[in-house]
């Protein structure tokens, strides 16, 4: 039989039998293709992704140092689990969780625990599980009942939705309202009692970028247990500020491991940690905030590995890329790259409101939240169309700024945001702007282009 020519020599790309054909789609091909031509095809279907740099709607990273890329290349054989065979990734593994408790202020940085993840919603759900393990103990310690655990929070993403439903505990969820954008105490001691599991604060809100603020709701809590003898922990979501509060807001009221209450924090490595889109943490107050009972010890692969996490296989390149951004930029350097992303959204505020037509929900502050912009049309403003068609208008041109209703009690309230991370300069921001004076003109002329919310449905609130 003759063998299939997979790559004859001097066949030109596009002259090529291969690219001469749709993709398969279906089916799996029968017989080998030239990895040239497959390259290629592949390569040239991704340009309908778009541009990731224009996207201004995910929370992650778009842009790495040409290092970062090198390294994931190195490690694209390493399994982060086989923690025995790659004993250096393992190792590297927890410098970074040591440097990110000492980040965080973990009263023993070097004993204490934690992990890397696949991101924030796995880190989310270890934390919720290490609160709903030491509630439980707690409880049946005190032979008292376990059946109706819940969970109190303020506009959470998605991921403790998801918490909330593949661990059956109630999720009780503070409703929005106008000007009333995050849970203050008064919402949380409404919705607390015996079998809180935990309260997640959520440390740089996905909907607006605010901080939610951590230390009046530890107060609080400090409050009902000196009333009730009941002690409710409290887990930080800082998906987004965690790695950004400690570098540009280090004068805010304390929100990590200073508040005795916080027992876990995780973060998103991928966004304001600056590596490439896979990994998150979890850092624990001490040792004794993870229950002994979640964590696996396996000895298959050689030693004695404890682990705890959802995953087994994963991806080693992203941690080890996580602790060079640690060792290149230190502290100052992580300072320098958001502050710019702040600046960012000084200017974008500066100029979008030339138009006056916007009003924001937040603006940027660095004190306050993470280096995002959010606004609503002005009430009372009169034009021809929404920003869903706005938002339609501006991904003529790449830019991807997401417009979407905000959750229950408001969801009539429509938004718009950006998010400014590293690579998102003044230059391009002018160019931004300038995309947004001519789309606004298109609109006011045109008038909508009845843009609806399923229309933009890859604008999703959540980044992804
Ligand atoms: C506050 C918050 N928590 C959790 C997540 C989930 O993060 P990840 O995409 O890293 O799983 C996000 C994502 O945007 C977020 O904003």
């Amino acid at each position: 039989m003759a063998l299939h020519n997979v790559n004859p020599n001097n066949d030109p790309i596009f002259g090529s039998e291969d690219i001469h054909r749709v993709a398969a789609a279906k089916k799996l091909p029968q017989q080998e293709q030239s990895p040239t031509v497959i390259y290629q095809m592949i390569r040239d279907e991704l340009y309908l992704d778009g541009n990731a740099r224009q996207n201004l709607a995910t929370f992650c990273q778009t842009w790495e140092e040409d290092e970062v890329h090198k390294l994931m290349d190195l490690s694209i054989d390493k399994n982060m689990i086989d923690k025995d065979e790659y004993p250096q990734s393992a190792e590297i593994e927890g410098r970074c969780v040591h440097m990110l408790a000492d980040l965080w202020n973990a009263p023993d940085a070097v004993t204490t625990v934690g992990t890397s993840t696949t991101g924030s919603s796995e880190a989310c759900m270890l934390g919720g599980l290490a609160a709903l393990w030491r509630w439980r103990d707690r409880r049946r310690a005190q032979g008292l009942s376990t059946d109706k655990p819940n969970m109190v929070c303020g506009p959470v993403q998605v991921c403790w939705e998801k918490f909330a439903r593949y661990w059956d505990v109630e999720i009780r969820q503070m409703d929005m309202e106008e000007h009333h954008y995050f849970m203050q105490p008064e919402d949380m001691l409404n919705m607390v009692d015996e079998n809180t599991i935990m309260v997640v604060p959520t440390f740089g809100q996905t909907f607006t970028g605010l901080y939610e603020t951590v230390k009046p709701l530890a107060d609080a809590l400090d409050g009902y247990e000196r009333e009730t003898g009941i002690s409710i922990d409290i887990h930080v979501d800082g998906a987004s500020g965690a790695m950004l509060a400690p570098f540009c807001a280090p004068d805010i009221d304390a929100w990590d491991f200073r508040l005795e209450r916080v027992k876990s924090i995780s973060t998103s490595g991928h966004k304001f940690g600056l590596s490439p889109v896979g990994v998150g943490w979890i850092i624990w107050r001490s040792s004794e905030d993870l229950p002994e009972g979640l964590v696996f010890h396996v000895n298959y692969l050689g030693g004695d590995m404890p682990t705890f996490a959802l995953n087994f296989s994963r991806p080693a390149g992203q941690i080890i890329a996580q602790y060079y951004n640690f060792l290149r930029l230190g502290f100052e350097g992580y300072q320098r790259i958001h502050s710019a992303s702040y600046d960012v959204c000084e200017y974008l505020v500066q100029e979008l409101n030339k138009f006056d037509l916007f009003e924001f929900l937040f603006d940027g502050n660095r004190e306050k939240g993470i280096p995002a912009i959010a606004w609503r049309l002005k009430p009372g403003v009169k034009v021809d169309y929404t920003l869903y068609d706005l938002a339609d208008r501006l991904r003529t041109r790449g830019w991807l700024v997401p417009a979407y209703s905000l959750p229950a009690n408001i969801e009539t309230m429509v938004v718009q945001r950006i998010l400014a991370k590293q690579g998102l300069t003044i230059d391009l921001a002018n160019l931004l702007i300038a995309d947004f004076k001519r789309s606004i003109e298109f609109l006011e002329k045109n008038g909508s282009t009845n843009c609806t919310a399923e229309d933009s449905s890859s604008f999703d609130h959540s980044g992804h």
